[in-house]
């Protein structure tokens, strides 16, 4: 069985997502929130899910916003997209996602600076706090949901009225939703929130002809999931059914998928991208 451990997939990857791109995405217009990384270390970090996603996207045709907390971060993603495809426009925006206000410049930006939207992924997700009841922190807890929640819904709100019919937006959830196996109470239970925010962006975004669906990753060896599994053995990847975590790019694939026309007739679904950890 592969040992996650020892696949270590650096940027740029020499491993997985190299495949080229086939137009799946010609001509659409895709902001990534949440598109940099969290930075360890720049030598030997694993990419990760928002990075990948955006250099499929960028692959695939679509001009990229990459939008993010950490500016440099999103630079950095621009500048592989850049190096990945030439041809599309690719762009940084720094956005916090807690400030309302930058969530409606993030928007206005990226549609301009791509002439409209198509596509929307809300990949930012935080995983702080307690890994038990006993230290919930309720400010910790109510960050937790304003990044990985309301964030969310606040993007919806201001992406949906740019976004043309045929444009989808993909949400970012965890099998922590339906798992205790994080551990970490508030970002399981804010995971959860996603499925419920779901139905209502399905029923708006309908009505315009934009799709929303989910992505629910299992354990990813990005280098936020490396740091959160360090030490914690119960997150090993023998216990998952393909032996091995995720990468980013398995991840991203899936967001490509759910953003492509090829899922021109599927909305309201979560696509559990685990290795089979949640069917057994
Ligand atoms: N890595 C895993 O094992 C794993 C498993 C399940 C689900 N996920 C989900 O996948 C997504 C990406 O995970 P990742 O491991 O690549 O994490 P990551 O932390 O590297 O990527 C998330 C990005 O969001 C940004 N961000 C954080 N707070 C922000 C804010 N307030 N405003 C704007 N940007 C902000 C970060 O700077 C980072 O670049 C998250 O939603 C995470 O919950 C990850």
């Amino acid at each position: 069985m592969a040992d996650a451990t020892t696949e270590r997939n650096p940027l740029p990857d020499t491993s997985a997502g190299t495949a080229p791109g086939r137009g799946r995405l010609r001509g659409r217009r895709v902001l990534v929130v949440g598109g940099g990384q969290q930075v360890f270390d720049a030598a030997t970090d694993p990419i990760g899910n928002g990075r990948a996603t955006s250099l499929l996207c960028a692959r695939e045709g679509a001009g990229v916003v990459v939008a993010d907390r950490l500016l440099d971060s999103a630079e950095a993603t621009v500048d592989a997209a850049r190096a990945d495809a030439p041809a599309g426009p690719v762009a940084a925006v720094r956005a916090d996602v807690c400030d309302p206000g930058d969530i409606g410049a993030m928007v206005d930006r990226a549609a301009e600076l791509l002439g409209g939207l198509d596509g929307v992924v809300y990949n930012v997700g935080i995983g702080v706090g307690a890994l038990d009841l006993a230290g919930v922190d309720p400010a910790e807890w109510d960050r937790t949901f304003a990044v990985n929640v309301r964030g969310a819904a606040l993007t919806a709100r201001a992406a949906f009225p740019r976004m043309t019919s045929g444009g989808a937006m993909v949400l970012l959830s965890s099998v922590a939703a339906v798992r205790p196996s994080s551990r970490l109470v508030a970002y399981g239970a804010s995971k959860a929130a996603l499925a419920g925010l779901q139905p209502y962006l399905v029923t708006e975004g309908a009505a315009t002809g934009i799709r929303v669906n989910t992505v629910m990753p299992g354990l990813v060896d990005t280098p936020n999931g490396r740091a959160a599994g360090a030490g914690r053995p119960d997150r090993a990847a023998t216990a998952i059914p393909l032996g091995r975590m995720a990468t980013g790019w398995d991840i991203g694939y899936a967001a490509l998928f759910l953003l492509s026309d090829e899922s021109a007739y599927v909305t309201g679904q979560t696509l559990t991208v685990d290795g089979g950890r949640t069917s057994v």
